[in-house]
C-alpha cells in the first residue's frame, strides 16, 4: 500500500503538472514565444489592419509556393507578398485554400505588372489576378513600379500611364475587389503625381530598404503622407551575410543577421517582407522580440552603402539594366 507521504507527493506532482503546463502555455502566449511580431499589425490610412511582417515570395516557384504559404501560416504568418511578375500567384492561391486559416484572417498582396500603364490593361490585369489566385477579393494590390522594368531608373516617369493604372486600382478598391491599394518603387515625384491627380492616396509604398541601403528621405516623405513604407529585400537579397560589421552587431545581440536586419526595419517603422521557403528561416525571421539600442541603430543607419548585389546585380531593383 502506498505510504501517505508518497501519495501526497504523487498528488502534488500531478496537481503541479496540471497547473504548470497551462501556466507555461499562458506565459508563452503572453511572451509570444519570441514570435510577438506575428500578432501585431500596422493600420493603413483607410483603417485596414496589415500584419507587421509579410512573407516575400519572389523566386519561390509556383510549384513550391503553396507549401511555403501553408508552412508560413502554420508558423503564424498572416501576410503574404506576391506579384504578377513572380509567376506564382496561382500557387499562392492554392496555399491560401490549403492553409486551414479563414480567408479573412489573411492579408494577401499582389502587384500590378510594371509594364501595365493604361486603364484598360490595368482593369484586365486586376481581374486576371483575382482569377489566377481564385479569390473574391485581394487585400492589397500595388503598382509594381512607376516605370516598366526596361525603363527602370531612366528619366521618363510615365505619369499619365500611372494615373491610368491608378484609376483602375481606385475603381477596383471602390468596388470591393481590393481592400487597399498602393505603389512600389515610387519616388517622391511619382507619389506626388498620384496624390495630386487621384482621388485615393496610395496606402503603401513598397521600396528597397535595408541596412546599408536605406532611403531615409523617401521614407520620411512617404510617412509624412501617411503612406506605410514596406521594406523589400530587408536582408539585401542575402547579401548582408557578407557584411562583417553587421555580423558583429548581430552576434552582440545573439541573433542572426536576418533577425537584426528585420528588427532594424521595424524600428524605422517599416514593414519587412523577408523571403524564404524554409520553415526554420520563417521562424527565425519572426523571432525579433529584442531592441536594437539607439546607438547601434545609428551605427547601422550609417553602414557603408552596399556595392553590389552579387548574382542579383543585373536586376533593375538592384541597379541593373535589362537592356
Ligand atoms: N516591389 C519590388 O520591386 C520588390 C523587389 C524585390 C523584392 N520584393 C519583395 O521582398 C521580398 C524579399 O526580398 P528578396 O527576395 O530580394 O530578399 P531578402 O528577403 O532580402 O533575402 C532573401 C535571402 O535571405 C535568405 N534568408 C531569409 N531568411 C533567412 C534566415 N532566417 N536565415 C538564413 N537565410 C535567410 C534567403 O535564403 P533561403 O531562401 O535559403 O531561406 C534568401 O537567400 C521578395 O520576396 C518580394 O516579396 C519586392
Amino acid at each position: 500500500m502506498m505510504k501517505s507521504v508518497d501519495l501526497e507527493l504523487t498528488l502534488s506532482i500531478r496537481i503541479n503538472i496540471k497547473y504548470i503546463i497551462p501556466t507555461c502555455t499562458l506565459w508563452k502566449f503572453i511572451q509570444g514565444d519570441g514570435h510577438m511580431i506575428l500578432n501585431e499589425n500596422f493600420q493603413l490610412a483607410n483603417g485596414v489592419e496589415i500584419p507587421k511582417i509579410g512573407l516575400g515570395t519572389w523566386f519561390i516557384n509556383n510549384n513550391d509556393v503553396a507549401q511555403a504559404v501553408v508552412d508560413a501560416v502554420q508558423i503564424g504568418y498572416r501576410h503574404i507578398d506576391t506579384a504578377q511578375a513572380y509567376g506564382n500567384e496561382s500557387g499562392v492561391g492554392e496555399g491560401i485554400k490549403a492553409c486551414g486559416v479563414n480567408r479573412e484572417d489573411l492579408f494577401i498582396t499582389t502587384k500590378l505588372a510594371a509594364e501595365v500603364k493604361s486603364y484598360e490593361e490595368a482593369v484586365a490585369s486586376i481581374n486576371q489576378s483575382l482569377e489566377t489566385m481564385g479569390l473574391d477579393y485581394i487585400d492589397m494590390m500595388i503598382i509594381h513600379s512607376p516605370q516598366p522594368w526596361m525603363d527602370f531608373g531612366e528619366e521618363a516617369r510615365f505619369f499619365e500611364g500611372n494615373q491610368e493604372a491608378w484609376q483602375a486600382l481606385e475603381e477596383a478598391y471602390q468596388a470591393g475587389k481590393l481592400r487597399a491599394i498602393g505603389v512600389s518603387n515610387f519616388q517622391k515625384e511619382d507619389l506626388d503625381n498620384l496624390i495630386s491627380n487621384g482621388t485615393v492616396k496610395p496606402m503603401v509604398n513598397q521600396i528597397l530598404a535595408h541596412i546599408s541601403n536605406t532611403p531615409f528621405d523617401l521614407i520620411a516623405y512617404s510617412q509624412e503622407q501617411d503612406i506605410l513604407v514596406e521594406a523589400y529585400s530587408p536582408i539585401a537579397h542575402g547579401e548582408l551575410f557578407k557584411n562583417v560589421k553587421v555580423a558583429e552587431i548581430a552576434e552582440k545581440y545573439g541573433v542572426s543577421i536576418p533577425q537584426l536586419s528585420i528588427r532594424y526595419t521595424l524600428q524605422l517603422g517599416l514593414l519587412p517582407l523577408p523571403k524564404t521557403a524554409k520553415p526554420d528561416h520563417m521562424k527565425n525571421n519572426a523571432e525579433v522580440d529584442f531592441t536594437i539600442s539607439d546607438q547601434d541603430m545609428e551605427f547601422l543607419k550609417n553602414v557603408e552603402r552596399i556595392e553590389d548585389y552579387g548574382d542579383a546585380s543585373d536586376m533593375p531593383v538592384f541597379g541593373g539594366k535589362l537592356k
